[in-house]
């Protein structure tokens, strides 16, 4: 059968082709250290798993929700968003809960793009905002990040560039894969750059709890709520990924656009994840504070690994990653990943994936343990041996 146009150029995501490649290596007994993917590998907090099954366990937890989440959650993320981020948000007309981030991005441009239409993402940046303004019909304007810009979108360039037709732009800080902080000067410029050019920007928090002591949200700016939707996540922050819980924050004016087409998508989640989820979003900074002093430990492992690589990094960098340079002996990223993975049975992520900026650059995981990242350096120091 002929698939839809629409599918044409968008290819099968990398990480499901290279774990199937990586799953056949290991069916050859090679036992790959995967240090690629970024699903945190430590449990949620025992209380949340805790209302997850007394919920579950009750006879009326099992019919459709509505469209528009549980109550509790969404007066949940408004506290949450109050407490960390100094944002406020009402409950019932500024907070849209989503099965994870995600869905949010495709969400967006399903609401907003019309076939044509154009929507400015990062190079580097997470896959899925290119791939979902293709679904959606958009086409995508690169905008470069470049390290000696710290990662931040060059605005005189941006001013110069034909932006008719973009309706939206992507951005996202913490920035993955740089691992970039934001400033709150880069979030007001990024909202002039929203109001002088009538683009919706869409901040993608996710990682704003990670290795990170100062959570930031573009929400946070002045007349942000004219001009941003904001998508965040408990994926990473709170350890949950599988159970996929986002959320996206904006004018109400927005939350309905976006529902509008997403409650023709799905039918609410299930009622005992919403109530851990809004559970989680209660947990204090000795909790948050306990997960990242783990990810410090593996990351000062990680650093170890990169330098004996010879690859050059920040080590300001936040979230779940370490971003680094390859050293120029290499071609580009996708040489020294195939290196080590075929010669040391150990994966690390190819920049490259990430857009054209990141060919030179190499992406590593924190989601392993300090005993995996320990490992992988033997393996990597035996086999340049
Ligand atoms: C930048 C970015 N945005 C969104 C997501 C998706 O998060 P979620 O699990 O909430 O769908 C990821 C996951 O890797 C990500 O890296």
């Amino acid at each position: 059968m002929e698939v839809a146009k629409r599918l044409e150029g968008i290819g099968e995501y990398y990480f499901s082709q290279k774990l199937r490649e990586i799953d056949g290596m290991n069916k050859e007994g090679k036992n790959v250290i995967n240090l690629g993917i970024g699903s945190p590998d430590m449990p949620p907090h025992p209380d949340v798993i805790k209302v997850l099954q007394e919920e579950a366990a009750k006879s009326n937890a099992h019919a459709y929700q509505s469209y528009k989440g549980s109550p509790i959650l969404r007066k949940a993320i408004s506290d949450w968003y109050k407490k960390w981020y100094d944002v406020e948000l009402n409950p019932d007309t500024e907070i849209l809960p989503l099965i994870g981030s995600k869905e949010g991005i495709m969400h967006i441009c399903m609401t907003y793009l019309n076939k044509g239409d154009k929507a400015l993402v990062p190079n580097p940046g997470y896959p899925t905002y290119t791939s979902a303004v293709k679904l959606s019909e958009g086409k995508c304007v690169e905008y470069d990040l470049k390290e000696k810009n710290n990662y931040e979108p060059n605005f005189e360039k941006l001013a110069k560039a034909n932006l008719t037709k973009v309706k939206l732009m992507f951005v996202n800080y913490p920035q993955m894969p740089t691992g970039q902080l934001p400033s709150k000067e880069l979030f007001e410029k990024l909202i002039a750059f929203g109001k002088g050019n009538n683009i919706l920007i869409i901040h993608d928090n996710p990682y704003s709890f990670i290795l990170n002591e100062n959570p930031m949200s573009l929400l946070s700016i002045d007349e942000a709520k004219n001009y941003v939707i904001e998508l965040n996540s408990l994926s990473k922050s709170h350890n949950m990924a599988g159970w996929r819980v986002g959320m996206l924050c904006g004018a109400k004016e927005r939350i309905e656009e976006v529902l509008r087409f997403k409650s023709n998508m799905d039918s609410g989640m299930f009622l005992p994840v919403q109530l851990a989820a809004a559970k989680a979003l209660t947990l204090g900074k000795e909790w948050h504070d306990e997960v990242n002093e783990i990810y410090k430990a593996r990351r000062e492992k990680v650093f170890e690994l990169l330098d004996m690589l010879k690859c050059k990094y920040s080590k300001e960098q936040a979230g779940l990653f370490v971003w680094a340079k390859v050293p120029v002996r290499y071609k580009d990223c996708y040489e020294l990943s195939d290196e080590i993975l075929y010669q040391s049975n150990v994966f690390i992520t190819p920049g490259g994936i990430f857009g054209s900026a990141g060919k030179k650059y190499v992406r590593v995981s924190l989601c392993s343990t300090e005993e995996k990242i320990a490992e992988s350096i033997e393996r990597i120091k035996v086999s340049q041996k």
